[in-house]
This record gives C-alpha cells, structure tokens and sequence, in this order.
C-alpha cells in the first residue's frame, strides 16, 4: 500500500504548481452497467486514485490552494445501509477525512450546489474539459451562475487549463513506493508466464494459457490484468492485439502471450513468445535470436540522459541488419532503415511509459524533441518481428513466425533495473522451463 502520506505530498505538489488562484477539479470514474443491474468492473481514473488513494465513484476531488476552511475537499457518496448490505462499505464523509485525510468532505448530492462558493474568485480552472461530458455541463452551469453575479463584485475563473499535463509529469517520474508496487505487479505476472510455458503443449487452446495466467494473478491478489490478454498461436502470433484468445495451437506453433497484472492500480505489461512444442525450429530461432539480441541492446541503452528514441533506433538498427544476414531484406542497411524498409515485419515502438495507466501517463516529446531518460521513469522495451504470410516475397518457410519480448525496466541513476529479469528469455532457458 502506498502511504496517504506519500498521496498528501502529490498533493501539495500539484498546488504549488498551479499556485495560489487556481483551483483543480477532477471527478472519479463512473460505474457503467453491464447489463440489468450488473455492473463492470471498476476501475478508478488513474489521475483521481494518483491524488487521492480512494477507490469509490461518484466521487470529486477539489484542491484550493489557500482555502481557509480546507484545501483538500472531497465530495463522495454518504453512508447507507440499505446500499451497504448490497455492495459492500463505504468511507462516507468521516473516512474521508479520518482515512483519507481530506480537509472537508461533502455528500456528492451537494457538489452542485456548492461549486459556485468553491469556484468564485479563483482565476484559473485546472480540469480536462472533454473527458466527462455530464460533469463538463455541471461545471459550466456553476461558472455561468458566478458570471450572473459579477455585477455583485464576484469574479469569475478567467482561464480553464488542462490539469492533464502538469500531473501526468509527476506520474510520470515514479517514487520508489510506485516502483515497488510495480515490482509486484511484474512478480505476480511472472508466475503467470512462467506457468504458462510450463503447461504449454500442443493440442491445448490458446484459452486455457490464458486461464493459467489468470489463476496466477487471482491467487496472488491481482483480481484484474492490467489489459486484455493476448495469447496467439501461429498465425495469431502475427496480429499485435490478438485478443480472442480461442484457436487451438498446434505442434510447430509458436506462441506469444503478452499479458500483465494490475497490483493496486498498477500495471504490469510482459510478452514472452516460445515454441508450442518446446522447441525452436531452426527460422523460429533465428527470428527469435534476432528480436532478442535488439531486445538486450536497447535494454543497456536505457540511462539517465539518453532520448527517449535510444532503444527504437538501436532496435531498428539490429533487426534491418538481421533481417538483410537472414536474407528477408534486401540492400544497404542504412538505405533500407532510412525507407523503413523493416516496416512491414516491425511496425510499432519500441515501448511506451508504464505506470498506474498500461500505456501511462507523460509526453514523449517536448518542444519538438524527444525527452531525455530521468530516473524513476518507468517504461516497457518490447521490439518484435512478425511475419504473417500476406508479406510478399517471403518464402514460406519464414511464414506465422510472430516473435515479441517485452520487459518492464525502471531507469535508475546509474542506468536501469529490468523488474521483469526472472522469467526465461533465452532459447535455451525457455527450451529447459518447457522441458521439465
Ligand atoms: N500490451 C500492450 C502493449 O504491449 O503495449
Ligand atoms: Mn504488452
Ligand atoms: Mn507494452
């Protein structure tokens, strides 16, 4: 768990940054039904659960910088017993300030009502304007209403800003409480690919290595994947967000599973990719040798300073030189990386910033610049080749061959820790897993 002193601390920080007149606002997720009245599973917004730890919906952060009565003000749902015995407790307005620490709490019933008092003489709005429609009309309808009674000396806000970028640059940048639940995350997710490979046998459907997955990250306290799992088997290992998850694999297949825990909110996202029967054949292991030995290089360009593109450009170096040695491209290498040649079998980045969000929060790019590595980033290096059979002039010995190999790396001061380092990546460590 993360301390609500650690939550209290974001807090402040996002007021220094908007200072003294602002104000932020950012409502929790809603809960959507299903069907009938059943729900789907709640997940908070990761921006709402960064600032505040509190899981329920029907809920609003306020932060006012100043405010005499309180800067930190939550209105959330009131207690109710009859609702209680359905569906579980709730902190109501005195665990939100006992447990939560908020200054004031208010029932959610009351937001509207008190927004204009909240909102007067505020100068500038911090909230994501688009994001909740309903909740957009409710702000505007209290700015409206302050704007009514200018002539009675009130000031209206001035300016409405995102509040998205100056808090996804602290989401960014992660403290080492972030970097432990992580740390678990990816250990609850290497049991799962671990298990995965060792049940693996021909004959088997994909579904049932992603029904091991799942028991892995249930039994030890993910009840969610921090994304849908893919599990695909030959062909399927060529289609990036494979999710249906229902082919039989057959002997000679590959397999890739990409998939991840979510621990408290955080995600982790880990793709193994291995030999349905065991063993590489001979092209499934070049292709594999290939997209690991790009892998590991773009792993050691990860530091302190280096851009954010360091990995690509590494990884789209080794692959095109690959794929020319393997004879699937033809021509100069830097002929053929400058036409982008390798396109057609490597078609993505080489990751992406990992946090509460899969793909997390944070710019990649900054005044038309790729961003420096800083310590306490935390980001996926995931390169891969994927020859689907619609490539022309590929032979078809190198058809259905989908190889990636995803790890979760956190940059450190002095370079970087790879949290996901203890499950099989090497042929002959995932030959040894699959042949116990
Ligand atoms: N699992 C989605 C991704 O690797 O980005
Ligand atoms: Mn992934
Ligand atoms: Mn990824």
């Amino acid at each position: 768990m993360i301390k609500m002193s650690e939550y209290a601390k974001r807090r402040k920080q996002l007021m220094q940054t908007i200072g003294p007149t602002g104000i932020v606002i950012l409502p929790s997720a809603r809960e959507y039904i299903r069907n009938g009245d059943a729900y789907y599973y709640f997940r908070q917004y990761s921006d709402f659960y960064y600032l505040t730890g509190f899981d329920e919906p029907e809920s609003v952060l306020i932060l006012a910088p100043k405010r005499k009565e309180g800067e930190y003000i939550l209105f959330n749902r009131v207690r109710d017993r009859d609702r209680e015995i359905w569906d579980g407790p709730r902190a109501g307005q005195e665990g939100a300030c006992k447990e939560f620490l908020a200054d004031q709490a208010f029932p959610i019933a009351e937001l509207e009502a008190m927004l204009p008092e909240l909102l007067v003489g505020r100068e500038s709005v911090h909230y994501s304007l688009g994001f909740d429609k309903t909740f957009d009309d409710i702000l505007l309808r209290a700015v409206n209403n302050i704007r009514a009674k200018i002539r009675g000396g009130l000031q209206s806000p001035i300016a409405f800003v995102d509040v998205g970028p100056s808090l996804h640059e602290m989401r960014l940048v992660k403290s080492p409480a972030e970097i432990a639940m992580m740390q678990k995350a990816v250990d609850i997710t290497a049991f799962g690919h671990i298990r995965a490979m060792e049940v693996c046998e021909p004959n088997k459907y994909e579904y049932e290595l992603e029904a091991e997955l799942m028991y892995e990250f249930h039994k030890r306290g993910a009840r969610s994947s921090a994304y849908n799992s893919i599990v695909g088997a030959g062909k399927n290992t060529c289609i990036l967000h494979y999710v249906t998850n229902n082919q039989k694999i057959v002997d000679g297949d590959l397999v890739l599973i990409d998939a991840g825990a979510e621990y408290q909110n955080y995600a982790a996202d880990i793709t193994r990719t291995f030999p349905a029967n065991g063993k590489f054949s001979g092209e499934q292991c070049a292709i594999y040798e290939l997209v690991l030995e790009s892998q590991l290089a773009a792993i050691k360009a990860i530091k302190p300073g280096a851009s954010w593109t360091a990995a690509q450009n590494v990884i789209v170096k080794i692959l095109t030189q690959g794929l020319v040695d393997l004879g699937l491209l033809k021509g100069n290498v830097d002929n053929l990386i400058e036409k982008r040649a390798y396109f057609p079998f490597y078609m993505h980045k080489s990751g992406h910033w990992l946090g509460l969000d899969v793909h997390d929060a944070g710019r990649y790019n900054i005044n038309n610049k790729w961003r420096p590595l800083e310590a306490g980033m935390t980001l996926t290096v995931e390169p891969g080749l994927y020859i689907s059979a619609d490539i022309p002039g590929v032979h078809k010995r190198w058809h259905n061959i989908g190889v990636r190999i995803e790890d979760n790396v956190v940059v450190t001061e002095t370079g970087r820790d790879v949290l996901s380092k203890q499950i099989p990546k090497t042929v002959a460590d995932i030959e040894a897993l699959m042949a116990k």
